[in-house]
């Protein structure tokens, strides 16, 4: 597959990345997995390490000599101007996993989303800007292309069909409204000066390494430590769950096929229910439905996101894992990974704990 204006790919053999929140959850599984392959790519993760960051999820690729060489960690603020010039400039593209991507936190504390929402945002477009310049005026071989990964949040809540990228935007969370942000930032990029950039949205995601806040995480941690399990509201709303090895994958592939200026939606393999979500995680850890808890609702939750996958597979992506594949690996990993968990729910976990559910697990009733 290749460029339709040039006929070739984006990104050379041997290309040098910088990953913006790679150490994240779906950042560090896309560095793994493009290490991993031992193709020559080289990586420079910038993250800021916030609670939900962490070196660890990238302990495979530290401790492999071959890859180790590849790679390298800087820690720092997308938002630091002077931090990032240097680092875009020395990359053939950039790829920005970095926000602060919970709902719940950001209903309780918006501003750190716009931040690295927005502002952060902006920073990576100016030096990816400047970069253009540069190339324009044979400083460099070529300008770096950006992608921007954003979220389904960005509809909003979807009650029937399937979004396609020409829809509106109608975010309903601080969360969802900082990720539109940020793409608008992103087309006024391309728009305006040109800026070889393109926007993935994906599905609700899950599988190893993903923060035990989220709800499929946070539900199989409380299950194995026989510890309640809060669902908001009537536990109807539907999510399309995509698998991360999966949602990796599809990002560098429209890193590398994409035509500049355009969103990619990335669909998952299976829209469900809450409550059909939880029942199969108890039922793969063979706990009771009795752990289940009826809580007071998100403020403003959406009620269901679905999203059309046409022009993705057009461009030739297919995902590979199924749901009950993707939950049975999920499952087996956080049992098997529990010292990395509990790290996760260590720290400040207690308190947002409290301040997310204290309430809500007293209120609470039978689900
Ligand atoms: P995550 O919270 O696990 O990871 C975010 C990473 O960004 C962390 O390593 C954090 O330290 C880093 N970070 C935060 N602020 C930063 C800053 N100012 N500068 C540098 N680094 C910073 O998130 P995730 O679930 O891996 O999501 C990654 C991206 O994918 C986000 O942009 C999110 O909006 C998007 N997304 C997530 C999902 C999902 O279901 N998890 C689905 C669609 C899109
Ligand atoms: O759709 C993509 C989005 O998916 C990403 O952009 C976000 O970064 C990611 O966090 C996720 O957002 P959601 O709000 O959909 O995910 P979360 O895991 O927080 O919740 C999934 C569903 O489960 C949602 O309907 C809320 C519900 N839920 C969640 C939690 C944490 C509960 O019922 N109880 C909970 O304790």
């Amino acid at each position: 597959m290749t460029d339709h204006a040039t006929g070739a790919p984006h990104l050379r053999p041997g290309a040098h990345l910088l990953v913006t929140g790679g150490a994240g959850f779906i950042g560090s599984a896309f560095v793994r997995d493009m290490l991993a392959r031992r193709d020559g790519t080289r990586i420079t993760v910038l993250d800021k390490l916030t609670y939900a960051g962490s070196e660890s999820n990238l302990a495979a690729v530290a401790t492999d000599p071959e890859q180790a060489d590849r790679y390298r960690f800087v820690r720092g603020d997308i938002g630091d101007a002077e931090l990032v010039g240097p680092l875009v400039a020395a990359a053939d593209a950039v790829v920005n996993f970095a926000a602060e991507s919970h709902v719940d936190r950001s209903i309780l504390d918006p501003e750190a989303f716009l931040r690295t929402g927005v502002i952060g945002v902006h920073v990576l477009l100016e030096a990816v800007r400047r970069e253009a310049g540069r190339a324009a005026a044979g400083e460099r071989e070529t300008a770096p292309r950006y992608l921007q990964v954003s979220t389904d949040e960005v509809y909003g809540t979807v009650p029937d069909g399937h979004s396609v990228e020409t829809d509106g935007l109608a975010p309903r969370s601080p969360y969802a409204a900082a990720k539109a942000a940020g793409e608008l930032l992103v087309r006024s990029y391309c728009i305006t000066y040109g800026t070889d950039a393109v926007v993935t949205r994906g599905a609700n995601t899950y599988g190893p390494f993903q923060h035990p806040e989220k709800l499929i995480p946070l539900f199989i941690t409380n299950a194995i430590d026989d510890e309640p399990l809060p669902l908001y509201g009537d536990g109807m709303q539907r999510r399309d769950w995509l698998f991360v090895a999966d949602h990796a994958g599809a990002i560098e592939h429209v890193l590398r096929h994409g035509v500049a200026g355009e969103v990619y939606n990335i669909p998952g393999e299976l829209e469900v229910p809450n409550r059909e979500v939880v029942g199969r995680l108890l039922d793969a850890l063979g706990k009771p439905w009795s752990l289940v808890r009826t809580v007071e609702d998100r403020p403003g939750h959406d009620r269901r996101y679905a999203m059309d996958g046409s022009k993705l597979t057009a461009l030739g992506w297919r995902n590979r894992i199924s749901f009950d594949d993707g939950i049975a690996a999920t499952v087996d990993w956080f049992r098997s990974n529990e010292a990395w968990w509990r790290s996760a729910k260590s720290g400040d976990w207690d308190a947002y704990y409290a301040r997310q559910y204290g309430t809500r697990l007293a209120t609470s009733t039978e689900a």
